[in-house]
């Protein structure tokens, strides 16, 4: 006979105390539930990036605590969504994103499913200062948690000859996110 699974609800308000130290550095993000299609993790700041998501499916936020941003590339042009406390927020696939969460103890719950084989994620870093992309990796994402990082560290690893703009010659600075905003902002104000 056919078993119905069903488990408990969690209190969530519980689980976020329990997590509390995994929900900012070094780790800043913990998954709720494994093996499911529903993707639910919550993420905390303080955290800030250079790296670029394009994701095959959608993606739901509810910024629950604190305020946080999304950096946005849109064929070669940059554009910020503002994640204010209590916003929820439905991303459409393949908005290229770039999340940041500048203030310590800001949470924000985000959902995604998993990916059908052959919808591929992408990570890329592009120039702050023209919107030119310099490196882009596409996987067959099955672990946030698993194949992520490796794809950072091997940017991190490129030489600033290989993160040299092709269009105006600016040297991306790779994993140092604040020269990189700097130059975003001054772009911007250009
Ligand atoms: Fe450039």
């Amino acid at each position: 006979m056919d078993k119905h699974h069903f488990s408990p609800p969690l209190n969530f308000n519980r689980w976020i105390e329990e997590h509390a130290h995994l929900l900012k550095p070094p780790v800043g993000n913990q998954q709720v539930w494994q093996n499911a299609d529903f993707m639910v993790t919550v993420v905390g700041g303080p955290n800030q990036r250079t790296d670029f998501h394009d994701d095959p499916v959608e993606e739901f936020f509810y910024q629950f605590k604190g305020n946080a941003y999304l950096n946005i590339w849109d064929r070669g042009r940059y554009e910020r969504i503002d994640l204010r406390e209590g916003d929820i927020y439905l991303m459409a696939p393949h908005v290229i994103h770039s999340p940041q969460r500048p203030e310590p103890g800001s949470l924000c719950l985000v959902i995604e499913r998993q990916r059908p084989a052959g919808l591929f994620d992408a990570l890329q870093w592009s120039c702050a200062h023209c919107g030119t992309v310099i490196k882009r990796y596409e996987m067959q994402l099955q672990s946030i948690v698993n194949d992520l990082p490796p794809v950072y560290e091997q940017f991190y690893a490129t030489s600033d000859a290989e993160r040299r703009c092709s269009e105006c010659g600016e040297i991306h600075p790779g994993r140092d996110w604040q020269t990189w905003h700097r130059t975003l902002e001054a772009a911007a104000q250009a």
